[in-house]
């Protein structure tokens, strides 16, 4: 057996298997021949030890609380990129030149209107919908809508609905919430960035004048370039699973939306800000930290813990340096925060949290910031799914343009009855 090669004896038969290596992290064995040969599948629910592609788009390295887009450490982004230079990046492959970052940003800008008629899709919700199910609606209706890009075999196709959700994203993100609030759609404002047109149509109204505040303009940027991408986590593993059967790319996104959805996903950043409000003040944290370590409790520290980062989530310390930014910018200190910080020092010192290795995630500050900055709660997943749409579609186009992708088709362990037969209604 050559040194890149794995062996497994099963059933009797001795099987060799290739070891492949990427640029970086851990090797795999691919073991794609392994059914064929030993007749037996490989089990891994919830695929800890699985990888399901390759990628050249992010690299985590859990252990070390490493992120790079790219090749590109997700701290030196945070602190002087852009939103719409990260989706550039993550999207081509290299950061643009200046040009190709204004030829990028034009064409993004020119697609953020949606079709008309999409508003009224907006009246069959009730008022009260919980913003991401109006998400899933009418990102999935976009197909609808935009039938002239989406045969995914035309690279051209691909490349204008990638940009058209990109940018609609912001569009019906902001049209989500000011139903809710029952104001008036804001139409875009292609004057402003991709950020400042977002908070304008969030939350202006037609009776005034908007002013974006450059602070919060950059913090709220500097959130979306947090949650652009995260390698195959379960969203962008729904997008590809979805998308290698051949859907659209939009229905594609609006599965990717549902999944986001989950409170063990993105869902935790509205979690973690209603247990930050139920914790209250920090002389009550003790009791929730308790409740956390309890096996019979379901309760979970939520903005806390990931599958992959095994140390502090290098998201959650850049978000954590942002929330005194938007503080200081907004003239505002929201006691939860004080809670949050002392909730993470009494956790990280507990051999609990120590042994299993849970540290804070991006979810965990995020939610203090954006409600200082006037969302709410409902709106926080949404606006990651906004974020994460360009690391969704940079993730589907790797997929489609591989020209050995096949559809995604997982086995099973069988545990149900075996073939037994049909008993006549009368006879039951
Ligand atoms: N609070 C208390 N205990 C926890 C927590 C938590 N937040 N997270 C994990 N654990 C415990 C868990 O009970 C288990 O203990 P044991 O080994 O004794 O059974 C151990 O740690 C391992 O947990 P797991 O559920 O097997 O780990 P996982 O990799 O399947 O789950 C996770 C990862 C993120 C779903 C989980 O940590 C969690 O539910 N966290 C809270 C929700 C959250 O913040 N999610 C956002 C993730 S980051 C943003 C994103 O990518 O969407």
């Amino acid at each position: 057996m050559s040194e890149n090669q794995a062996s497994l004896t099963a059933g009797g038969n001795s099987v060799d298997m290739p070891i492949k290596s990427g640029t970086i992290g851990p090797d795999v064995i691919d073991i794609r021949k392994l059914y064929g040969q030993t007749g037996m599948f490989t089990y891994d629910p919830g695929f800890t030890s699985t990888a399901s592609c390759d990628s050249a788009i992010t690299y985590i390295d859990g252990d070390e609380g490493v992120l790079l887009h790219r090749g590109y450490p997700i701290g030196q982004l945070a602190e002087h990129s852009s939103f719409m230079e990260v989706s550039y990046l993550l999207l081509n492959g290299e950061l643009p030149s200046q040009q190709e970052l204004a030829d990028f940003t034009r064409t993004i800008t020119r697609h953020t209107m949606l079709h008309e008629q999409l508003a009224t899709f907006y009246r069959g919700f009730r008022r009260d919908a919980h913003p991401m199910a109006v998400m899933c609606g009418v990102v999935g209706a976009l197909s609808a809508f935009y039938h002239d890009s989406t045969d995914i075999a035309d690279p051209v196709h691909r490349k204008i609905s990638s940009h058209r959700l990109i940018a609609k994203m912001p569009t019906i993100a902001a049209m989500a919430y000011k139903y809710s609030v029952g104001q008036p759609f804001i139409y875009p404002d292609n004057k402003l960035s991709y950020t400042g047109n977002f908070l304008k149509m969030t939350f202006g109204v037609p009776a005034e004048e908007y002013e974006v505040i450059p602070a919060v303009e950059k913090a709220m940027d500097r959130i979306f370039i947090l949650h652009a991408d995260h390698e195959q986590n379960a969203s962008t593993s729904t997008v590809r699973l979805a998308g290698s059967s051949g859907a659209n790319p939009f229905a594609c996104i609006a599965a990717g939306i549902a999944c986001l959805w989950g409170p063990a996903h993105g869902g935790a950043n509205e979690a973690a800000l209603n247990m930050l409000k139920e914790i209250g003040t920090p002389d009550r944290i003790q009791h929730y930290i308790d409740r956390a370590k309890d096996k019979n409790d379901p309760f979970r520290l939520m903005g806390f813990g990931h599958r992959v980062y095994k140390n502090y989530d290098p998201r959650a310390t850049v978000m954590q340096q942002t929330v005194r930014e938007v503080f200081d910018a907004l003239k505002v200190n929201d006691p939860l925060f004080e809670t949050a910080l002392r909730l993470e020092e009494i956790a990280l010192s507990d051999p609990y949290f120590a042994e299993k290795k849970l540290f804070p995630n991006v979810d965990f500050y995020s939610g203090i910031i954006l409600s200082a900055i006037g969302f709410p709660t409902t709106m926080f997943t949404v606006l990651f799914a906004l974020a994460r749409t360009v690391g969704w579609v940079a993730q589907w186009n790797e997929m489609i343009s591989d020209p050995g992708q096949k559809i995604g088709r997982p086995r099973q362990l069988y545990t149900g009855p075996t073939a037994r037969d049909y008993v006549p209604l009368s006879d039951r």
